[in-house]
C-alpha cells in the first residue's frame, strides 16, 4: 500500500516562529523518507498568491470584513484544488504556513461572525480538515519583538494594535480547546530547540511517525 499523505498547518501570532519550525519539522519528515510540500496561506498556488497579494496590501481598511473573508476562501479553494489535494492524492505531505484557523483568528478579530466563516468554509473545503493543527503560541509582545527583529515591510494585519492581536491569540487558543483532536498548542515562547522538539513529539504521537527529537 502506498504510504498516505497527512495534512499538517501551523498557525500563530506573527513572529511565533511558523517558518523557523516549518523548515525543521520539514527536514525531519524528509529524513524519514517521506516528499514533503511546504505551502502558505493565504497563497501555495498561482492563483492565491495574486490573491494573496489584494489582502496583504494597501491600508489597514481597504476591505470591509465579508469581502476580506470572501478574498480568502477563494484562494483557499484554489490552493486546496490545485496543490494541496494533488500533493496528498500523490501520498505526499503537506505543511501549510496558516490555513482556516487563522481565518477565525484575524477575520473574527476584525468583526466577521464565526458563524459565517464556517458557512464559507463548507462552501469552498466541503468537510476537508487537516490532520493535525500545531498552534504556536505566544505573549503578543513577544511576538511582536521577534517580528520586528526580522522585519521587512508591514502588511496590513500586522498594522493593527495590540488588542487586535490579542482577539486573534484568544480565537486560537478557544479553537484548539474546542477542537483538541485536530489541535495541539505548542508554547513557542520557549527557545527554537525546545520548541522544534515539542513539535516533533506531537507530530509523532499524534501521527504515528518515529521523529528523531
Ligand atoms: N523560539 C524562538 N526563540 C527566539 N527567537 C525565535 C524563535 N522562533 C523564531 N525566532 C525568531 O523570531 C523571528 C520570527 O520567526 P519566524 O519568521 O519563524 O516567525 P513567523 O511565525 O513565521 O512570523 P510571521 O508570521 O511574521 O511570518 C525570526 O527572526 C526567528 O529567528
Ligand atoms: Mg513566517
Amino acid at each position: 500500500m502506498p504510504a498516505s499523505g497527512r495534512f499538517i498547518t501551523i498557525e500563530g501570532g506573527e513572529g511565533a516562529g511558523k517558518s523557523t519550525q516549518i523548515g525543521r519539522l520539514r527536514d525531519a519528515l524528509a529524513g524519514l523518507g517521506h516528499t514533503v510540500v511546504v505551502t502558505r496561506e493565504p497563497g501555495g498556488s498561482v492563483g492565491a498568491e495574486e490573491i494573496r497579494k489584494l489582502l496583504m496590501g494597501g491600508g489597514v481598511d481597504r476591505w470591509d470584513a465579508v469581502t476580506e473573508a470572501l478574498l480568502v476562501y477563494a484562494a483557499r479553494r484554489d490552493h486546496l484544488v490545485r496543490t494541496v489535494w494533488p500533493a496528498l492524492a500523490r501520498g505526499e505531505w503537506v505543511i501549510s504556513d496558516r490555513f482556516e484557523d487563522s481565518t477565525r483568528a484575524y477575520q473574527g478579530a476584525g468583526g466577521l461572525d464565526l458563524a459565517a466563516i464556517e458557512q464559507l468554509g463548507a462552501v469552498a473545503r466541503g468537510s476537508f480538515r487537516p490532520d493535525l493543527t500545531l498552534i504556536l503560541d505566544l505573549p503578543v509582545a513577544v511576538g511582536r519583538a521577534r517580528a520586528a527583529a526580522r522585519r521587512g515591510p508591514s502588511d496590513r494585519f500586522e498594522d493593527r494594535g495590540d488588542g487586535f492581536h490579542e482577539k486573534v491569540r484568544a480565537i486560537f487558543l478557544a479553537t484548539a480547546s474546542a477542537e483538541p483532536d485536530r489541535c495541539a498548542v505548542i508554547d513557542a515562547a520557549q527557545d527554537l530547540d525546545t520548541v522544534a522538539a515539542a513539535i516533533a513529539a506531537t507530530v509523532a504521537v499524534r501521527l504515528g511517525v518515529a521523529l528523531p527529537r
